[in-house]
């Protein structure tokens, strides 16, 4: 206010008072206009959070790519959350972020939600305002991407997953519409101690001394800072890399990882009697430059049992225990605490959790101007540009190196059949893709690559559909002073940096934002294309290096474009940034293996729902003792329970059983096993270990399930334990 009367009486005081009273209408106008653009401090806000988890049982996980790792149960729910931003008084300017619990972003899911946001609300969120960001957690539910080389482990595309996640980010979005109010947002960020560590420290050594010097102390090969948007008493917007690998491969419990898990310690810490995903602050950790982290702070060793290096760190080069990548495993902070990475998993959650809490309890700084976003697509294959030296450089069609097949220290090998058709042949969809293998790659693409050693030339296979993508999304949006970087892919430490601080001069130097310019990476998001190194990273062909598909130019191609398009962020931009075509729809002709459930079946004098193994009666349980009560199942993909449960925990309050725990609680497991395929019988485990702090009480389990006749419909079903008690 006081701004505007400085300004107007800027113009009274005018040397052509004449003028200026005939005109005065329109100057107050155009001083409310420009103060509302310097000074915007208050943004229309909206945040809203919604369950995406697919099949939790007989569907491939999605992030290590392994044809053995098949869920066969739930951990914790997989959940979107949405971040809407805009200004008051000009709906265009409004930018939505989602931060989705899955492996990474997808065109194909993507635009599916786009068609969803358009049918509802027409033009005001749309490709160049809406971006798909993922967790890129490794325990999730797979089977949605668009192309083929990530359906390979799921046997192809599975439509119940795609949907799951389709229906579930435009339900967080129309939470977070239906929740839209006027607020202020702040800024800052903080450290993070023991949070993550570099998995290809040697690749991160070849990139320039000098360069390198200027890091040593924000975590030298590691980012260790946290940079967090506050919504206030609403929830906040976080940004920090670290690998979703905390649970291991060999898990095969659906859940979220240490940012879903994150978000729910966070959540629940502020609403502790709402249910998981049921609470109204949104808690939102999301992935940054990701590329070559890891959340095994304590380093890679070699699991080979019987050979004298078992337990030694892994050869650090080519991370291998004996000449092979197999043996060679991260380990977390709780590695000697469970078989799976659980306890890990909670620990690298905590360290995140506090530094938020750290940041969310301090005063930080007001963010003030306008909101922007600028989206187009890039076709990157064979794409030229300049390099800021004035070279010529170009980007080749998409390809993995050798070292892509060899993994990483988080999940050591990658995609089952780059073993060779031998060890292969048990994948049918192998089976039927095989004989589309990747075209030889020509001279000019072994060149253009060098010198990544060519194994699949993806970016010339095209049968039966495309294997990886040609065509990225391009996209940024600006905050006040905030500006995020959306990117396709996983950038590592260093191409981050780069990438941040060129586009940060560029907003300096433009103008646009002053020298409190603040820029964060997101990803990967939109579109999957795999890993962005620096030149010299690439040079040295780790797992990152092999898995940077577009050739050694491809980080520079990104650095000439997002800077590129740094004018469109201006307050009052020209003109409309020149974009690619919009990549091909796959999803509609994706070959799908993975059939659905034919019948269930309880056994011979039983039913759905009735109890096979109870919960013990005669004594009472204790903190840290867990529950388990065995119930006749049925195969839960026959209804996914979205926005529901699989199993309740419920107390006996005031003569009334009141369910305190649900399937998304850490505390409690779900698990499905199919007893017998031919009679269609299976059974469910529900497991609670009772947590320290858990009231004295009587209790009992229940199991939710949905049965699937031969002949008919699906119909529902619960199962309940006998009650128990739980001593103080
Ligand atoms: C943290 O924020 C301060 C203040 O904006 C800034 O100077 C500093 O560069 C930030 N740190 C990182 C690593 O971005
Ligand atoms: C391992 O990597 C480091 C850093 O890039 C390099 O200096 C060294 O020569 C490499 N050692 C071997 C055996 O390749
Ligand atoms: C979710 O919260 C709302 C409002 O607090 C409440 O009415 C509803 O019962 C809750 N649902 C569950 C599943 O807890
Ligand atoms: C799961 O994998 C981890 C990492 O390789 C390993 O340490 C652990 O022993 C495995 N768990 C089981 C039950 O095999
Ligand atoms: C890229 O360029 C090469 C050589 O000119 C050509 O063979 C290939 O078809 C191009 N690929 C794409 C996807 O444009
Ligand atoms: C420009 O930079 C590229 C990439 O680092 C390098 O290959 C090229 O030789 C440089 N050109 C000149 C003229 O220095
Ligand atoms: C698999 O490889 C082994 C060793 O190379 C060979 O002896 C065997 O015949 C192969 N099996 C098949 C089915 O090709
Ligand atoms: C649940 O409890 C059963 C019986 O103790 C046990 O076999 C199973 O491993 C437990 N499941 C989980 C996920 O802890
Ligand atoms: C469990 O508690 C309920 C509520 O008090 C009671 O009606 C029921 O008889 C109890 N069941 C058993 C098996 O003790």
């Amino acid at each position: 206010m006081l701004r505007y009367i400085i300004c107007a009486s800027r113009i009274l005081a005018s040397p052509h008072p004449a003028m200026t009273r005939l005109l005065l209408p329109s100057f107050l106008v155009l001083c409310t206009s420009v103060l509302n653009a310097v000074a915007q401090s208050q943004y229309l806000l909206g945040l809203g959070i919604a369950d995406i988890t697919g099949p939790v049982v007989e569907t491939n996980m999605m992030g290590y790519a392994s044809l053995g790792q098949t869920d066969s149960g739930l951990h914790q729910r997989q959940r979107a959350r949405a971040f809407i931003i805009g200004e008051p008084n000009t709906p265009a300017n409004r930018v939505v972020f989602v931060n989705a619990d899955i492996a990474m972003g997808d065109t194909g899911v993507r635009r599916a939600i786009l068609a969803g946001l358009a049918t509802k609300y027409g033009t005001l969120y749309t490709a160049q305002n809406f971006a798909l960001s993922s967790t890129h957690q490794h325990s999730g539910v797979g089977g949605y991407l668009e192309n083929l080389l990530p359906q390979i482990t799921s046997l192809g595309f599975v439509p119940q997953t795609y949907d799951a996640i389709v229906q579930g980010v435009l339900l967080a979005v129309d939470r977070a519409h239906a929740s839209l109010k006027t607020g202020s947002l702040s800024l800052g960020n903080t450290t993070v101690t023991g949070g993550n560590r570099n998995r290809s420290p040697t690749a991160y050594l070849a990139n320039p001394a000098a360069e390198r010097a200027m890091y040593v102390n924000e975590g030298d090969d590691q980012d260790t800072t946290m940079s967090l948007l506050s919504f206030g008493s609403r929830g906040f917007l976080s940004w920090f890399p670290v690998h979703g690998t905390s649970i291991y491969e060999n898990n095969t419990l659906v859940s979220s990882d240490n940012k879903g898990m994150a978000a729910y310690l966070y959540e629940s810490s502020i609403e502790p009697n709402a249910m998981p995903g049921n609470q109204t602050f949104v808690a939102g950790f999301a992935q940054a430059n990701v590329g070559d982290t890891s959340p095994n702070t304590l380093g890679a060793f070699c699991e080979s049992p019987g050979q004298p290096y078992d337990g030694q760190p892994c050869q650090a080069n080519s991370s291998t225990c004996g000449g092979t990548v197999e043996d060679c495993h991260g380990r977390g902070p709780g590695f000697t605490l469970d078989a799976f990475g659980f306890h890990s998993n909670e620990m690298i959650a905590q360290v995140q959790v506090n530094a938020a809490k750290s940041l969310m309890g301090s005063t930080l700084a007001p963010v003030t101007g306008s909101v922007r976003s600028v989206h187009v697509y890039l076709d990157m294959a064979n794409h030229t540009f300049t390099l800021p030296n004035g070279t010529a450089a170009q980007t080749c069609p998409a390809a993995m190196g050798f070292s892509f097949a060899g993994g990483t220290t988080d999940g050591p090998g990658s995609f089952d059949f780059v073993q060779g058709d031998n060890s292969t042949s048990q994948n049918p969809f192998w089976e039927i893709v095989k004989s589309f293998i990747t075209p030889i790659p020509s001279a000019a693409q072994v060149a253009c690559q060098a010198p990544k050693p060519i194994l699949l030339n993806t970016g010339y296979a095209t049968f039966p559909y495309a294997w990886s993508p040609s065509t990225v999304d391009i996209q940024m949006f600006k905050v006040g002073n905030l500006v995020m970087l959306i990117i396709p892919g996983e950038l590592t430490t260093m191409a981050g940096r780069r990438l941040r601080a060129a586009v940060r001069a560029q907003l300096i130097a433009s103008n646009i934002i002053d020298n409190s310019a603040y820029v964060v990476v997101a990803g990967p998001a939109n579109t999957y294309a795999h890993y962005i190194t620096t030149r010299e990273e690439y040079a040295v062909q780790r797992y990152e290096g092999a898995s940077t598909i577009f050739g050694p130019s491809t980080l520079d191609a990104y650095i000439d474009k997002y800077t590129s398009l740094v004018p469109f962020l201006a307050d009052a931009p020209t003109g409309t940034p020149v974009s690619d075509a919009a990549p091909p729809e796959l999803t509609s002709g994706a070959l799908s293996l993975n059939t659905g459930v034919v019948f269930d079946a309880a056994p011979i004098g039983k039913s759905f729902g009735q109890v096979l193994i109870d919960v013990v009666k005669s004594a009472a349980y204790k903190a840290g003792d867990t529950v388990v009560a065995q119930f006749v199942g049925a195969n839960p993909r026959n209804n996914l329970r979205l926005e529901g449960t699989f199993l309740s925990v419920d107390q006996l309050v005031s003569g009334a059983w009141t369910p305190v725990r649900s399937d998304s609680h850490p505390s409690t497991t779900y698990q499905w096993t199919r007893v017998s395929t031919i009679l269609g019988t299976s059974s469910v485990n529900v497991n609670w270990t009772i947590e320290s702090g858990t009231p004295a009480g009587t209790y009992r389990l229940r199991y939710f399930g949905d049965s699937k006749p031969l002949i008919g419909s699906i119909s529902a079903f619960t199962g309940t334990s006998s009650n128990f008690t739980v001593a103080a």
